[in-house]
């Protein structure tokens, strides 16, 4: 294997005191007790965190500690992404759901198979396409994201019993214990918990179920330390322990959900509930440079893209190119755009419209498009239309990954869309619900919150999924899972998880490397080369006279990454948003 890890020597003494230099400088919370030691080597400036049996990595440390302590009692890499699912409902109420839904890709190693479980939300029974329209005719941007008419149906429960019901070893009410705890007995608020709710509350003000559970009695805001306790959504994660995922659909818990729509003009019926169902879908795969990418496929269009970039990027010598050169970095922008293009014309629910899945992963259709690229000058967004591949029949998501000592792996993203999604929480239940309507083309042509640009596929319509960027991945060599990675970030999700890709085969970088290294984002509209800070002065210049209208804003991405390595696995989690974890033992 080419990895850089493999390049890298044990030498302890030297190693620990460099990591916890990193880690300190970092943020990077680091448990030299649950972490095992990390390895050093003398050219990487920072260090991922080794550990030779399991390791969980996720943005948020309880949960993290919970997957671990699950693989350490015998559970595996899906028991411990259950029970993290579950926890992060609690400890990332930004993110973390029960409320919203998702996407697990898992590989299997008895059975040799990876598979990819699909638990987006649905839209409910009486969203039709024009549902989201005002009189107007213009999207009504309020009905969409914040009322209860935001909310798909949630597929969270659902996808968490049917990994576990498909994959799981210990007992289904087990990985929900520590959830349960940490509701119901509560867990110190940190720093950055405590700003985003205050940055949350403008939304949650409507909603006393809501300021109920994420502010004092007197309305007061946590502070740092102080102990957040979920005592309703303590009694649904009981409810859901002892009667499983019926107890969300079909039970007391629908009963409250229903009973809060209806209250408040929602869509969401008893019936929704009780027809949804998470699917298991195969992954769409791709190979790049001798690796294997296995990968979200629709409603997600993650790892088509994600593949559709890589193809296209195979024509051209990346790591000589170098990883931060305008060369580089013109290639990615050009190649973006065309996918991004391609993503508003063709991807939607593959359930209900044709999605070219072979055709957009095609190498012969990635060199066509290659052969379109000016590596002189950039093209407008305008110059570029969806391209025609062979027709053959919020911001606030998170991601997690783990292994386990057998090499079962399980990449999880999943999303309540925006931060905390609508804001709402549905009376009695302690649940958030999404806003994931957002992710339809409510209007062909009018960009979502992310500034997204769909079309028919991707209309509103009864029943269907919308359609998503979260792109958790799998990459195999010689038939073994090397890079589990995944990452939120909206739109910018699939060139957030391309990066990692190609700073670990092409730019040879430990996945701490790999992770810190600024980021660079094209979704064709708009028409602007977002990068974060950290591009030289020079590089910027060089995209520009290139033609690249070059932007710096926010940081992208969370990514929650493990490798594997000489003696085990080596993870980091992602220092752009402090308090997440790697956890290995
Ligand atoms: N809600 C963001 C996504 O699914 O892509």
């Amino acid at each position: 294997m080419k990895f850089t890890l493999s390049r890298l020597f044990p030498c302890i003494f030297i190693g620990l005191f460099l990591a916890i230099g990193c880690s300190l400088f970092l943020v990077q919370p680091i448990s030299f007790a649950s972490a095992g030691p990390a390895v050093y080597n003398a050219r990487d400036r920072i260090h991922p965190i080794f550990a030779r049996n399991g390791l969980v990595v996720s943005q948020e440390a309880l949960a993290s500690e919970v997957g671990l302590s699950i693989l350490k009692q015998g559970g595996n890499a899906v028991d411990a992404a259950v029970a993290v699912g579950f926890a992060l409902a609690v400890t990332l109420p930004q993110a973390g759901n029960l409320g919203g839904g998702g996407f697990m890709v898992v590989y299997d190693t008895m059975r040799r198979t990876s598979e990819a479980l699909d638990f987006r939300e649905t839209a409910p029974a009486a969203a039709n396409r024009d549902h989201y329209l005002n009189q107007q005719g213009a999207v009504d941007e309020q009905r969409i994201r914040y009322s209860h008419q935001a909310a798909g149906v949630p597929g969270t429960v659902a996808g968490l019993a049917l990994a576990h019901q498909r994959h799981g070893r210990l007992p289904w009410r087990h990985l929900l214990e520590p959830a349960i705890r940490l509701a119901d007995q509560g867990f110190p608020v940190s720093t950055e918990l405590a700003q985003s709710l205050r940055e949350a509350r403008p939304r949650m003000e409507y909603w006393p179920a809501s300021l109920q559970v994420f502010f004092k009695a007197d309305g007061a805001a946590y502070q740092p330390g102080d102990t957040l306790v979920q005592k309703d959504l303590a009694t649904s994660l009981r409810r859901i322990a002892i009667q499983g995922s019926k107890a969300f659909y079909e039970g007391e818990i629908a009963r409250k959900l229903v009973a809060d729509m209806q209250a408040h003009k929602g869509l969401i019926t008893r019936d929704d509930l009780k027809n949804y169902r998470a699917v298991v879908r195969e992954p769409v795969r791709g190979r790049y440079r001798g690796y294997e990418i296995v990968s979200m496929p629709p409603p997600s269009s993650g790892g088509v893209h994600l593949i559709q970039i890589l193809n296209i990027l195979e024509a051209w010598p990346l790591a000589e190119l170098g990883s931060q050169s305008a060369a580089t970095i013109h290639r990615l922008a050009e190649a973006m755009k065309r996918a991004y293009a391609d993503r508003s014309e063709y991807l939607g629910d593959p359930d209900f419209v044709n999605v070219p899945i072979a055709g957009l992963t095609a190498k012969a259709y990635a060199r066509e498009l290659a052969a379109q690229i000016d590596l002189e000058q950039t093209q407008p967004a305008t110059a570029i239309k969806p391209g025609q591949p062979q027709r053959y029949e919020s911001e606030q998501t998170t991601h997690y990954s783990v292994v386990d000592r057998q090499g079962n792996a399980a990449a999880v993203t999943y999303t309540l869309n925006f931060g905390y999604g609508s804001g709402i929480v549905a009376a009695g239940t302690g649940i958030l619900l999404n806003n994931e309507m957002d992710d339809f083309a409510a209007k062909p042509g009018v960009p979502n919150a992310y500034g997204l640009i769909g079309g028919d596929a991707n209309a509103v319509g009864p029943g269907k999924r919308p359609l998503s960027s979260m792109t958790p991945t799998l990459v195999f060599k010689d038939g073994q899972p090397v890079l589990v990675t995944g990452s939120p970030g909206g739109s910018r999700i699939i060139t957030t998880v391309l990066q990692i890709l190609l700073n670990v085969i092409d730019h040879q970088m430990n996945i701490a490397e790999a992770t810190v290294a600024p980021r660079v984002h094209h979704q064709w509209l708009p028409d602007e080369l977002r990068i974060e800070e950290g591009l030289s002065p020079d590089t910027i210049r060089v995209l520009e006279e290139m033609g690249h209208t070059v932007v710096i804003k926010d940081a992208m991405g969370s990514t929650q990454s493990i490798v594997r390595g000489p003696g085990g696995w080596y993870g980091f989690s992602d220092t752009r948003r402090p308090g997440g974890l790697a956890a290995g033992y």
